[in-house]
């Protein structure tokens, strides 16, 4: 590989997440205003343009690429874009992967798996009908348990996201735990991060994670695993289930010191870290620079790279830690 992309803190960066559209057809409680307004559609980059961006990153060293939003499969022509990233995998990249929020999946289950894919992650925070659509605003739970059926019907392996809120959903871990793993699914919590104005408060339904991992060993043999997807969460395994559940806590035990990440948004901002304001402009630097360009833009991003997070739930700061919302960049 040409120049390793290597932050001034020694961390090698291996792990591109793109955002393909800050839209979405869902306006969770805890990622969304009500009301959003969204990217003009002129703003964001053309398929030619991420994929410029994204052979840049694969030629320097990224393994691993995964499409997020907004939700990735409301953006138009989105498979164009998955077929041609997928083209890739063996060629550089080990791994092309999407989150996304299953509401289109059983349209496109068959299409990702043709094209490469093999892992999803689907966020799903309740399976309970009604909380679904209070916690979703606007989502079907029917429409996503049947994207998920599909999905592993055309052999994708499936991990279910869960951001664990107290009082919202908190009742649910050991269902969710018993239904995903009883489907050959694996279960990750996350511990919310206050990303953005989303009216929620994130201070009452913040929930450690250390306390759910307490409660649950109680009633359950967990075992800590080595497993690593090359993403955030910690895994055990679940002796009675047979299951795999992962952690992700941001809030109560941040994992900056092995980050290996950054973020491509929509219209071509590369976020330095989920949780600053650091960026550059790859847009342009590929539109002025073209490849030369990119890498030069590549070279500064690594200087300027931030430490890591600052985080804080603070009952006296109205204001959430970091202005932009999470379908910015994805997660
Ligand atoms: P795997 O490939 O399965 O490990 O996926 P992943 O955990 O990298 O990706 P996913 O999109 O499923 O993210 C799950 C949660 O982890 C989301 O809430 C993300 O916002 C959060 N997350 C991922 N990377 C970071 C990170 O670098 N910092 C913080 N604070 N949170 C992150
Ligand atoms: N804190 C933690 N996780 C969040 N997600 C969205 N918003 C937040 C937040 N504020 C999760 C989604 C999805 C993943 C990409 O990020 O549920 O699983
Ligand atoms: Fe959409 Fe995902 Fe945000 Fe929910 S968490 S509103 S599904 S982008």
């Amino acid at each position: 590989t040409a120049r390793p992309l290597i932050d001034s803190f020694g961390r090698q960066i291996s792990y591109l997440r793109i955002s393909v559209t800050d839209r979405c057809d869902f306006r969770c409680v805890y990622c969304m205003a009500e009301d959003m307004t969204f990217l003009p559609k002129k703003d964001v980059l053309s398929f030619e343009e991420v994929e410029a961006i994204a052979g840049a990153f694969i030629a320097r060293g990224t393994t691993k690429i995964r499409l997020t939003g907004g939700e990735p499969l409301v953006r138009r022509d989105i498979m164009d874009l998955v077929r041609s990233l997928g083209g890739r995998i063996g060629n550089g990249l080990d791994e092309l992967t999407l989150t996304t929020n299953g509401s289109q999946l059983a349209k496109y289950a068959e299409g990702l798996f043709a094209s490469g894919v093999r892992r999803l992650n689907v966020s799903i925070d309740t399976l309970d009908p009604v909380r679904f659509a209070e916690i979703t605003r606007r989502g079907r739970l029917d429409q996503v348990l049947e994207g998920v059926e599909a999905a592993q019907a055309a052999g994708l392996k499936i991990k279910i996201n869960m951001v664990a809120m107290r009082g919202v959903n908190d009742d649910e871990i050991e269902p969710m735990m018993a239904w995903a793993h009883g489907r050959g699914m694996g279960l990750t919590l996350i511990e919310g991060m206050p990303l953005g104005e989303v009216g929620l408060d994130r201070v009452d339904t913040y929930l450690p994670l250390r306390e759910l991992h307490e409660r649950l060993s109680r009633r359950y043999t967990l075992t800590k695993l080595d497993k690593r997807t090359g993403g955030p969460a910690r895994y055990v395994h679940v002796a009675e289930t047979g299951g795999t559940l992962g952690f992700i806590t941001p809030m109560s035990h941040n994992f900056c010191e092995s980050c290996n990440r950054v973020r491509l948004t929509a219209t071509g901002q590369l976020y330095l870290c989920l949780g600053q304001d650091d960026q550059v402009n790859l847009r342009d630097a590929w539109r002025e620079g073209g490849a030369q360009g990119l890498d030069a833009a590549l070279d500064h991003a690594m200087i300027i790279k931030p430490k890591g997070h600052d985080f804080v739930l603070d009952r006296t700061r109205s204001e959430p830690a970091v202005a932009r919302h999470m379908s910015v960049t994805g997660g």
